[in-house]
Order: structure tokens, then C-alpha cells, then sequence
């Protein structure tokens, strides 16, 4: 079994809970970093995975439609190069083994876990994060519909959360709740945020279709 490398979590040591709040809107606007450019040889910090120099692969990915070229460990994940290498910190880590979905993205518009997936792999594909979401400074339906409906609390699922109710509603999964129930189970909320998460589903189905 490959081991994964070493990442940091979220940094939350010295950060108020009004603070960590304030930054999970930022991230359910997604606004700011969707504008940002990818400066992959900046966004490298110093908690990023160790380069080993001859084992690294050559990856390009288009990442929220900006080409992005890299050196990447075979071991990375798709989550980890996200987040320590591209800044993309939307995308959470929770379980970091398949069992949340906080760190839900799409390939090549399917939703996939980002934690299970090496970046390797999706060499050549289309990755979108919850900062590719919106255009510019307008947000999609769905992003609009969570805040709308309060569709979460502490907001540590809501990225993911977001990107599987997107793909949800592509597949047609949408339809009713015991649908929007059974398709979005492998996204776990642990602020109980379930009922207003399906609200908002229901309200920005109407205006994706
Ligand atoms: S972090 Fe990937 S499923 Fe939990
Ligand atoms: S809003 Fe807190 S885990 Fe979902």
C-alpha cells in the first residue's frame, strides 16, 4: 500500500472561534482564492511534503481552468498537492482516509475524494475546488443556497459538502430527499447540519437545471 505523505491540518492553534468563522465564510464564498493566481513555486510552504529528487514525476493539471505543471511525489494525494502545494485551502482534510468527504472535489466534473486520490493519477485532467466554483465575484446557485439556508455551523464540512451537492444534482440524484439523503451520506456533518444542507440543495436544484 502506498504511504502518504507527511501534511499539516488546518491551522486553528492561536485562531479565535469568531476568526476560524469569519475564514469559513471566506471559504464558502470562495471568491478571494478563485482569483488568485496559481504561483505553484510561491505556494510551496515550509509544511509541504519533502521533494525527493529522483522519485518525482512530472504532473499537469488544469486546476479550477488554470494549467498547473509540477514535480510530484508518487505518494502524494490529490489533497495534499491541493492544499500544501497549490494553497488551495478550501478543500478540508478530516478523516484523510475516505470516510467524511470534507475533502470532496471533481475530476473531469465527477466528485471524487481527494484523499484517496494520488495526484499522479490525474495527470492531464480537470480538477475543480470550491474556489473554481463561482465566477469571479459571483457565487454559484449552490453556494448561494448553503448561505442562504444556513447549511452549516462550523463550516468544516461545507466545501465538501458543496462540491458533492454540485455533482449530486448533475447526476440527477437530486429529486427527492430520501435521493439527496442517500447520494450526499458519504459527506459527514458533525454539526447536525443536515436538514438546512437539504434545503439548500432543493433551492439552488431549481436553478442549476
Ligand atoms: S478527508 Fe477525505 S474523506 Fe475524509
Ligand atoms: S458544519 Fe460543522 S461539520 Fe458540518
Amino acid at each position: 500500500m502506498a504511504s502518504r505523505s507527511p501534511s499539516t491540518p488546518p491551522h486553528r492553534d492561536g485562531l479565535s472561534r469568531r476568526g476560524f468563522i469569519g475564514r469559513t465564510g471566506a471559504v464558502v464564498a470562495g471568491t478571494a482564492a478563485a482569483s488568485a493566481p496559481l504561483d505553484t513555486a510561491r505556494a510551496a510552504p515550509q509544511s509541504a511534503p519533502a521533494q525527493q529528487g529522483e522519485n518525482l514525476v512530472a504532473v499537469a493539471l488544469t486546476v479550477n481552468g488554470r494549467s498547473v505543471r509540477l514535480m510530484a511525489d508518487p505518494r502524494w494525494t490529490l489533497l495534499d498537492t491541493l492544499r500544501e502545494r497549490l494553497s488551495l485551502t478550501g478543500t478540508k482534510k478530516g478523516c484523510d482516509r475516505g470516510q467524511c468527504g470534507a475533502c470532496t472535489v471533481h475530476v473531469e466534473g465527477r466528485r471524487v475524494l481527494s484523499c484517496l486520490t494520488l495526484t499522479a493519477s490525474v495527470d492531464g485532467e480537470h480538477v475543480t475546488t470550491v474556489e473554481g466554483l463561482s465566477d469571479g465575484e459571483h457565487l454559484h446557485p449552490m453556494q448561494r443556497a448553503f448561505i442562504a439556508h444556513d447549511g452549516f455551523q462550523c463550516g468544516y464540512c461545507t466545501s465538501g459538502q458543496i462540491m458533492s451537492a454540485v455533482a449530486l444534482v448533475g447526476e440527477g440524484h437530486a429529486d427527492t430527499d430520501d435521493d439527496i439523503k442517500e447520494y450526499m451520506s458519504g459527506n459527514i456533518c458533525r454539526c447536525g447540519a443536515y436538514p438546512f444542507i437539504r434545503d439548500a440543495i432543493k433551492d439552488a436544484r431549481e436553478e442549476m437545471r
